[in-house]
């Protein structure tokens, strides 16, 4: 059963339709990639599953009490350092604020097996900063994590650690909605994948459907024969 769906949804700003007539399903131990080019609409799509946006048309659906952890774009902006430290500290109680983060953000790295001795939690690297944003979400009972573009800013090693953890994450039952301009990234860890164009779903495919060349030219516009 679906932990989240779209059924037929457009979203409308002023006379544009940044979203039109899309449908998905998002299952648990699942990991669905959502493709697509600058402003073809995927940020867009996360904040239905927040809230943020309603659509226009169609339905959002989410099993009942089901959580959800969001990394937004933004947080793998400009100061990542400051960025993820909030989404950490988001749902900790706020007595005893630094010794708790701490702590817990040395439970979830010793997790992920990432060494913390005595370092500052600024001079973690981009990736070890978007994993740990990921545990904490999974350590906080989210059942469906929605990750957008969390590898954009990182170098190939970190991109490496943070679909290494993505991977995980789903090998835990979680489901995962990686939300990215990059096939490459997208291919060797997605389930299935849904292609965006200018807001309209170009279709949704499992891997046994598309290869990886398949994948790359339809982001780049071109037509393909399946
Ligand atoms: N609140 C908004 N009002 C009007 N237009 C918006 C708004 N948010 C996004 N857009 C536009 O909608 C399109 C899709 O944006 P977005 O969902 O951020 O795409 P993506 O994440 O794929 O780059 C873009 O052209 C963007 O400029
Ligand atoms: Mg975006």
């Amino acid at each position: 059963m679906a932990v989240l769906s779209l059924h037929n949804v457009s979203l409308r700003f002023g006379g544009a339709a940044l979203l039109d007539d899309v449908t998905l399903h998002v299952e648990r131990d699942n990991r669905l990639c959502v493709l697509g080019v600058n402003g073809a609409g995927k940020s867009s799509l996360l904040k239905l599953f927040s809230g943020e946006y309603a659509p226009d048309n169609g339905t959002v659906a989410r099993e009942r009490g089901v959580r959800i952890g969001v990394l937004r774009q933004e947080a793998a902006g400009e100061d990542p350092a400051a960025d993820a430290l909030a989404v950490i500290l988001r749902g900790i109680p706020h007595d005893d604020h630094e010794a708790r983060v701490e702590l817990l953000a040395r439970r979830l790295l010793g997790e992920l097996r990432v060494s913390w001795q005595g370092r500052a939690f600024a001079t973690l690297s981009g990736g070890e900063r978007q994993t740990v944003a990921i545990a904490r979400a999974a350590h906080f009972g989210a059942r469906v994590l929605i990750l957008d573009e969390p590898t954009a800013a990182l170098g190939v090693k970190q991109t490496e650690m943070v679909l290494r953890y993505i991977a995980v994450a789903r090998d835990r039952g979680l489901g995962v909605v990686f939300i990215t301009h990059n096939p490459h990234h997208a291919y060797p860890i997605g389930d299935r994948f849904l292609l965006l164009q200018r807001g309209r779903s170009l279709g949704n495919f499992t891997k046994a459907e598309i290869s990886q060349s398949q994948l790359t030219e339809m982001m780049a516009g071109g037509e393909i024969t399946l």
